[in-house]
């Protein structure tokens, strides 16, 4: 499959270079677009390096050809996604390339979304109303977040899901 991972702002975003080598080594073509924010954690050049493609992100040639990229994506999988970008997709906000590229999917195209935050976030009721909200659009399929000790020392849910287990979702979305 064209699997188009989107990265954004979190802790967990180390965890995506992980899902993207799992998915190269399972046969499928990855492209990877980021949030300016991602790149703060992870720079783009190691995705370029893992996936084999320039990254899609908004001081990027590619930028100019974010629908393209969107026509290319059988699945696209948003992880970690962060509080912040899952409150802009839940009301429409294409703010930049990421957002942009998610709304220009065509009808039917799946996305699978591992949302990665602090506990106390992953519990706010914006959240999982946001959740919620796009769950009930539909096309979207949530993987939860785990339970561990995360990075700001609490511990509960908000762990960013296994790679493995993003990648299999990924696949059963692709098989509908
Ligand atoms: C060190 C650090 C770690 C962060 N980790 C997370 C996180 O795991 N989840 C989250 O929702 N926000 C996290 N944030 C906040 C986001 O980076 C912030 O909301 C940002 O605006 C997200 O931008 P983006 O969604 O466009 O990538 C973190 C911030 C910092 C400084």
């Amino acid at each position: 499959m064209h699997l188009l991972i989107g990265v954004t702002g979190g802790i967990a975003a180390y965890k995506a270079c992980e899902l993207t080598s799992l998915a190269l080594k399972a046969g499928h073509d990855v492209r990877v677009m980021m949030t300016r924010r991602a790149t703060d954690f992870v720079g783009p050049l190691t995705f370029a390096a893992l996936s084999g493609h320039p990254v899609l992100t908004d001081d990027s040639e590619q930028a100019l050809d974010h629908i393209q990229w969107a026509k290319w994506a059988d699945v696209t999988c948003l992880a970690p996604l962060t509080a912040s970008t899952l409150g802009r997709l839940a009301c429409g906000i294409c703010d930049d390339v990421l957002t942009t590229t998610v709304m220009a999917l065509p009808e039917g195209r799946p996305v699978v979304l591992g949302p990665a935050m602090n506990t106390e976030m992953w519990f706010a009721p914006v959240v999982q109303r946001n959740l919620r909200w796009l769950d009930e659009l539909g096309g979207f399929h949530v993987v939860p977040p785990v339970d561990k000790r995360l990075a700001c020392g609490d511990l509960g849910p908000g762990g960013l899901a296994e790679p493995a287990d993003l990648l299999a979702a990924c696949e059963r979305a692709l098989d509908g």
